[in-house]
């Protein structure tokens, strides 16, 4: 018997549907970069992944502890047609970016149904997705700032260095 109301489950559900996507999306990315030898920027999405499975996962747990029914969706093919690694890096920041809207029309959904235990499980999306965006809109404001355009030669390997460097967790790639 679970506390959670049909319509919450639902888009719970979708969620770990939607995290699952984003984890073959990066997946996906690391290698269309790894098939261009890009290395700096395949490790950095590839790190992602486990990120992203962590967020499915946690959507799971959730649901599982409420006593509510998880039931693993079809995950459509993410997107492989990308022209420059700009254009991928951009992909992933848009990507980001709905994401963090679909986390927020969750907890307005769970606020609307009363349903506080869900909107307070929220919190810690609302908090991940922050520093999702944080991270991907850092990305494309160097990109920006560099004037990188995708084209081979020494930016392109200043621009995977600068995307290992974060894999390494530094929080000023670009000084490093
Ligand atoms: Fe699951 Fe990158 O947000």
């Amino acid at each position: 018997m679970t506390m959670l109301k049909p319509k919450i489950i639902e888009r719970l559900n979708n969620q770990v549907t939607s995290e699952t996507y984003a984890s073959q999306l990066y997946l996906q990315m690391s290698l269309w970069c790894e098939d261009r030898g890009m290395h700096g920027a395949a490790a950095f999405f590839r790190a992602h992944v486990p990120e992203e499975i962590k967020h499915r996962d946690k959507l799971i747990d959730y649901l599982v502890e409420s006593g509510a029914s998880v039931e693993i969706q079809a995950v459509p093919a993410p997107s492989n047609d990308f022209s420059t690694l700009v254009e991928v890096l951009q992909a992933a920041y848009q990507h980001e970016q709905k994401v963090t809207h679909q986390i927020h029309s969750l907890a307005e959904a769970a606020m609307e149904e009363k349903d506080f235990s869900t909107f307070n499980m929220l919190q810690w999306f609302i908090a991940e997705q922050r520093e999702e965006i944080v991270l991907f809109r850092g990305i494309v404001e160097h990109i920006e700032l560099t004037g990188f355009t995708g084209e081979n030669g020494t930016a392109m390997v200043q621009m995977n260095r600068y995307l290992h460097r974060l894999v390494l967790g530094s929080s000023h790639p670009e000084l490093d």
